[in-house]
């Protein structure tokens, strides 16, 4: 059983934390540990993605409250694959970045940075001033992948779901995770 743990933040598009639950739900093999930070569950009700709280949160086995800094994941003793963060709002990339860990989500992180583990960011925000990018840096430099959701168009997507997918998809693909939806370019056709 592989362990993934996915943090949703308050940044625009809480849809993309809520498919990958969803694309690891259907795989099966994971054991997924979900953390909404209060901005996140905010921006998701905005969103009307069609999902309340407790609908999110059944997509995952285990839920942690974002200020339970004592949860399982807080701690590098428990071992996983990593954590997505998607979306990664600004306030939470700029935590992640400044190893300013007030909550269990920039913990989480700081826990699999340190121990080498993969975490994908999937920064939003738009347009981008020097310090946003400079955190993006910061990031980086400290073993973080930034994966802003820029959807490709070259798939020829037909509807907004197929956008989602194949954004997810590629975040998924970094934790060597392979899930059937995604399109894979071959020269001269749309995959
Ligand atoms: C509807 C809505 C959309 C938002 N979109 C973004 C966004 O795209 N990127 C961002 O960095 N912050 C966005 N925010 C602001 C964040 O939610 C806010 O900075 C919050 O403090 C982030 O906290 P968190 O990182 O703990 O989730 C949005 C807020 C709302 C209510």
């Amino acid at each position: 059983m592989r362990r993934l743990i996915v943090a949703i933040t308050g940044a625009s598009g809480t849809c993309y934390g809520v498919r990958a639950l969803e694309m690891l739900r259907e795989m099966g093999g994971f054991e997924t540990h979900l953390v909404i930070s209060p901005a996140g569950l905010r921006t998701a009700a905005e969103e009307g993605i069609g999902y309340d709280a407790d609908q999110i949160k059944a997509l995952a086995d285990v839920c942690h409250s974002h200020k339970d800094i004592g949860a399982s994941i807080a701690s590098g003793s428990f071992k996983s694959d990593g954590m997505l963060v998607a979306p990664c709002s600004v306030k939470t990339l700029s935590g992640i970045a400044h190893c300013y860990s007030n909550d269990l989500i920039t913990r989480a992180a700081d826990v699999c940075l340190k121990e080498r583990r993969r975490v994908v960011l999937m920064v939003r925000e738009t347009p981008l001033h020097a310090g946003h990018i400079a955190l993006m840096d910061q990031a980086t430099r400290s073993g973080a992948i930034i994966m802003p959701p820029v959807p490709g168009f070259y798939t020829q997507p037909k509807t907004i779901d197929d956008l989602i997918n194949q954004t997810v998809g590629r975040a998924l693909d970094l934790f060597d995770i392979d899930h059937p939806s995604v399109r894979r370019w071959k020269k001269g056709e749309a995959s």
